[in-house]
C-alpha cells in the first residue's frame, strides 16, 4: 500500500486537534467560538481524508463517536478502587451531627469542605491512559461495573483525549461522575416517546440509566445524556492534595466538572444548601441533596471508611418531592395530536412548596400498572419541571369503595371514534377537527418555544375556538380588531395588544416557526436541528425521507413523522395560509463563507 503523504498526516493531526478544541468550547466551556457550519465543515473534510486513507483512522478520533458495533452483552470492570456510596443527612441536625463526629475524627483539628450538588443520575469512571480515553465503566455494585465504553463515547462533553495542561497529562486518571439526562432534554424525549406510543421514563435518572445502558451505542447516541465530572480514583503523575485540586485537575484536563464551594463552618454550607434548595427547579438538571467532602485528602484518608462509605463524605439530602393525596376522579384530556390522557384530579396537597391537585397518569397501560382507582390514596411526585405524576399507590389505604377507571372508547370531548393500534399505548381522537385538538395545536403555536404570542393565553382560545373565530393557526393572523373586543375580558387596548404580539410574532426564528407547525415527534431541541441543517423552509419541506434521516439526531421516527407532515396537503395549504398572514419563516443565516450548500 502507497504510503500516506506526510502532508494529509500532519493536516488529519490539526483537524482533530482543532475538532477536539471545539468540541470543549461548545460541550465543555458551553461557549462556541465558530458557527457550526465552520465546524460541520472541519468534521467533513476528516471524515473524507479518513475515507481515503482508512489507516489513518484511530478509536480517538472525532468522527468515530458512533462507530462501534452493538454488543451482546456487556463486559465487566473491576474498579481499581472501589466506588463507594454516602450516608446520608436528612435535616440541619443530622448535618451538625456529621460535622460533629468530623471534627472529633480529626481530634479537633481545623477542617474546610467542598460542597457540591448531588446530581441524580448514574453513576461512572471514565478511564484514561496517557491522555486517552481507554475505558468507562458503571458504578455496579460498587466493586464490579459494566464496561459502557462506546456508549460513553457517544457522549460529546467526554473528551477521547485529554487536553494539554502546564504540568502534564497524568499517565492515567480514573475521573468519576454522574451521566444524567437534563430535564428539559428529558421533557422533550419523554414527550417524543409517548407519541411515538413507547412507554414513557418515569424520571431523568431513568430515562438515562436506560440509554447508557444500551446495548447498541447508536441508541444511546441518539439519546440526549450529558457528564458531570465530581472526583477521581487512582491518578498517577500528578500530585493532589485536596478534593478542591481534583477538580481543578479534571477541570484542566477538560472535563466538565460539577460547580462547588469551599465552606468553612456548617453554617456556610447550610447557606449553599439552601441556596442550592431555592434554586432546584431551575437547576438544568436534578438534584436531591448536595454533596459535602471533606477537602484536605490527608484528613480524608485519616477518617477512613466505614462499612461501605467514606467518614469523610455526606449526602445532605433536600426535602423530598413526594407527598401522599386522595385521587377525586380520574377524566381524560385531549391534546393536539388527538392522544388521550388520563389525569387524576387530587385533593389538592402541597409538593416541596406547591399546590399539586392534577397529575398525569399518562395512559391506560400505565393506569393498569400501578392499579390506580378514583378514590385510592396515592403518592404523587414533582420532578424538575415535569408535571406531577402518581408514582403508586398506598394500598394499604384501599376501604374497597375504590372504582376501577377504563378509557372511554369515544373523545370526551367531539365524541368521534377512538383508535389505539396494534402496539402503541396511545390512544387517539382521530378527528382532526375535534375542538380539544384545534385547541391544543393553536396553544401550541403560540407557546413560549413557539411563535410566542403574549396574551393568547389557555381561556382566550378557548373562546377564539368556540366562537368559531379560528380553526386554525392561520387564522389568528386574520383577526381583526372588531371581532376581538366584546370577548370575555377583552377591551379595546387588551385586543390592540394582541393584535401587536401577534404582527411581532411573524418574525420568529426558523427553528420557532418549525416547532410551532407542531409536527409529530419535533419538539424545540429537533426543530433547531432541522433549521440549521436545511437552512430554508422550503428545503425542510423538500428534504427527502433519506437526508432527513442522514441529519444528525434525527432518526427514523422523526424523518417519517416530517415527510409525513409536509406530504399532507391540508398542511401545505396551511403554510400557505399563514404566509398570506404575514409568518416570514425567515431562513437561517450562514456565517461561515460559503457555507448553505447541503453536504
Ligand atoms: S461522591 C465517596 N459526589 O451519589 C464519595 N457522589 O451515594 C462517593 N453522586 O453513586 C461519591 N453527585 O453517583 C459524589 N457530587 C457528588 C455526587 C455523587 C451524585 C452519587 C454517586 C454515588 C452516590 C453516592
Amino acid at each position: 500500500m502507497a504510503k500516506v503523504p506526510e502532508k494529509i498526516v500532519k493536516e488529519v493531526e490539526e483537524l482533530r486537534r482543532q475538532i477536539e478544541h471545539h468540541n470543549y468550547c461548545y460541550y465543555v466551556l458551553d461557549q462556541p467560538e465558530i458557527p457550526d457550519a465552520e465546524y460541520d465543515r472541519l468534521m467533513r473534510r476528516l471524515q473524507e481524508l479518513e475515507a481515503q486513507y482508512p489507516e489513518l483512522v484511530t478509536p480517538d478520533s472525532p468522527t468515530q463517536r458512533v462507530g462501534a458495533q452493538p454488543v451482546e452483552a456487556f463486559g465487566t470492570v473491576r474498579h481499581t478502587m472501589p466506588m463507594l456510596s454516602l450516608d446520608n443527612a436528612l435535616s440541619e441536625e443530622e448535618f451538625r451531627e456529621w460535622w460533629r463526629r468530623t471534627a472529633d475524627g480529626l481530634g479537633g483539628e481545623r477542617f474546610e469542605v467542598v460542597a457540591e450538588p448531588k446530581l441524580d443520575g448514574l453513576a461512572v469512571e471514565l478511564i484514561f491512559e496517557d491522555g486517552r480515553f481507554r475505558l468507562g465503566a458503571t458504578r455496579g455494585d460498587g466493586y464490579t461495573g459494566e464496561d459502557v465504553t462506546q456508549n460513553l463515547r457517544t457522549i460529546r462533553s467526554v473528551p477521547l483525549r485529554l487536553r494539554e495542561r502546564d504540568g502534564g497529562v497524568p499517565s492515567r486518571l480514573e475521573a468519576r461522575g454522574e451521566v444524567y439526562m437534563e430535564v428539559e432534554r428529558f421533557r422533550e424525549f419523554n414527550r417524543q416517546r409517548e407519541e411515538a406510543g413507547e412507554p414513557p421514563f418515569a424520571n431523568p435518572r431513568n430515562a438515562a440509566a436506560g440509554s447508557l445502558r444500551q446495548l447498541d451505542p447508536r441508541v444511546t447516541a441518539a439519546r440526549p445524556l450529558e457528564i458531570l465530572l465530581y472526583g477521581v480514583g487512582v491518578v498517577e503523575g500528578v500530585e493532589l492534595r485536596s478534593h478542591a485540586d481534583e477538580l481543578e485537575l479534571l477541570k484542566d484536563l477538560g472535563l466538565r466538572v460539577v460547580p462547588y464551594r469551599i465552606c468553612r463552618s456548617p453554617e456556610e454550607v447550610q447557606d449553599f444548601w439552601a441556596q442550592m434548595n431555592e434554586r432546584r427547579e431551575e437547576l438544568p438538571y436534578e438534584a436531591d441533596g448536595i454533596v459535602v467532602k471533606v477537602n484536605d485528602r490527608a484528613q480524608q484518608e485519616r477518617l477512613g471508611v466505614r462499612s461501605r462509605s467514606p467518614r469523610f463524605a455526606v449526602a445532605y439530602k433536600f426535602p423530598p418531592r413526594q407527598e401522599t393525596t386522595v385521587v377525586r376522579d380520574i377524566e381524560v384530556q385531549v391534546g393536539r395530536t388527538g392522544a388521550l390522557t388520563p389525569v387524576a384530579r387530587l385533593e389538592p396537597v402541597q409538593v416541596g412548596g406547591v399546590t399539586v391537585s392534577n397529575a398525569t397518569l399518562h395512559n391506560q397501560d400505565e393506569i393498569e400498572r400501578k392499579d390506580v382507582r378514583i378514590g385510592d390514596t396515592v403518592i404523587v411526585q414533582r420532578a424538575g419541571d415535569v408535571i406531577p405524576e402518581v408514582v403508586a399507590v398506598v394500598k394499604s389505604k384501599r376501604t374497597g369503595r375504590e372504582r376501577k377507571f377504563k378509557m372511554p372508547d369515544r373523545c370526551p370531548v367531539c365524541g368521534s371514534k377512538v383508535e389505539r393500534p396494534e402496539g402503541e399505548v396511545v390512544a387517539r381522537c382521530i378527528n382532526f377537527a375535534c375542538p380539544a385538538q384545534v385547541k391544543a395545536r393553536i396553544e401550541h403555536f403560540a407557546s413560549r418555544g413557539g411563535m410566542d404570542i403574549e396574551g393568547l393565553g389557555t381561556k382566550l382560545v378557548e373562546q377564539l375556538v368556540e366562537k368559531g373565530l379560528v380553526r386554525s393557526p392561520a387564522d389568528l393572523y386574520f383577526l381583526k380588531k372588531e371581532q376581538l373586543v366584546g370577548l370575555e375580558r377583552m377591551g379595546e387596548k387588551s385586543a390592540e395588544n394582541l393584535l401587536n404580539a401577534l404582527e411581532a410574532s411573524k418574525d420568529r426564528p426558523l427553528a420557532r416557526c418549525i416547532y410551532a407547525l407542531g409536527i409529530r415527534h419535533v419538539g424545540e431541541h429537533v426543530a433547531e436541528v432541522l433549521a440549521e441543517r436545511f437552512g430554508s423552509l422550503e428545503a425542510l419541506m423538500n428534504a427527502s425521507y433519506e437526508e432527513l434521516e442522514a441529519t444528525p439526531e434525527v432518526g427514523p421516527v422523526v424523518a417519517r413523522s416530517v415527510r409525513d407532515f409536509f406530504d399532507r396537503e391540508d398542511n401545505v395549504k396551511a403554510i400557505e395560509r399563514l404566509k398570506e398572514g404575514g409568518v416570514k419563516f425567515p431562513p437561517v443565516e450562514r456565517r461561515a463563507a460559503g457555507e448553505g450548500k447541503l453536504a
